[in-house]
């Protein structure tokens, strides 16, 4: 199966963001992925809702939407609204994270859990057939243009291999400096969608570097 490609907006230029999303618009990018921080959950405040609407506006492609805040229960319906077709929450900020799968797959989107670089994956092991994405942190969350943590390799393949006993379907992406240089090995690890914010905004030529990304 083909990989995807998630350019996070995070390392957009927000005072260009219409040119950057026709960017992403017109390369062989899949989704737009949407890094929604609340200065609770993670030390530092991204973007809302406003600008997740302006986004919404332009992007011709699906909104992945990863939500670093507490309690994201309370916005489920809004998120929704907003256009986000995958909308994805912290395990680590979850009480009652089957009730919240829930709710978003009732309203029709794909449900995603998230999991912090010191999470194991087995803590979904309960939980595999009520997600369609996991998103493995490959740094701690907060922050673009990180150092990718190297013992997320073993955690994909485990996830990969837990997922072919209960959920083939699952989408295993990865998220945190993510690049040209390690986006293959990933891919032949089992992840199937890469988050990639740096290593495409920053690039001399970020279409060039998509593809690249893509295998092309
Ligand atoms: C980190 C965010 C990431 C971030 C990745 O908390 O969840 O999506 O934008 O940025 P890079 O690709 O620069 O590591
Ligand atoms: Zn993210």
């Amino acid at each position: 199966m083909e990989h995807l490609l998630a350019p996070s907006i995070l390392a957009a230029d927000f005072a260009n963001l219409q040119r950057d999303i026709e960017m992403i618009n017109s390369s062989n990018a899949d989704w737009f992925h949407l890094d929604v921080m609340d200065g609770v959950f993670v030390p530092n405040i991204s973007f809302g809702m406003p600008v997740i609407e302006a986004i919404g506006r332009h992007a011709k492609k699906p909104l992945d939407v990863h939500l670093m805040i507490v309690d994201p229960d309370r916005y489920i319906g809004t998120f929704h609204q907003l256009g986000a077709s995958v909308l994805t929450v912290h395990f680590e900020a979850c009480t009652h994270l089957h009730r919240t799968l829930q709710a978003i797959r009732d309203l029709g989107m794909k449900a995603g859990v998230a999991l912090n670089p010191h999470t194991p994956v087995t803590v979904l092991e309960d939980i595999m057939p009520s997600m369609d994405l996991v998103c493995l942190m490959s740094v701690n969350p907060g922050f673009g243009g990180q150092k990718f943590i190297e013992r997320t390799y073993e955690k994909v393949r485990q996830l990969r291999s837990m997922a072919n006993q209960s959920n083939p379907g699952l989408h295993i992406e990865i998220d945190g400096g993510v690049g040209t240089g390690n986006w293959k090995a990933l891919v032949e690890s089992g992840a199937d969608v890469l988050v990639a914010g740096s290593s495409t905004f920053n690039a001399s030529n970020p279409l060039e570097a998509i593809d690249r990304m893509k295998g092309y």
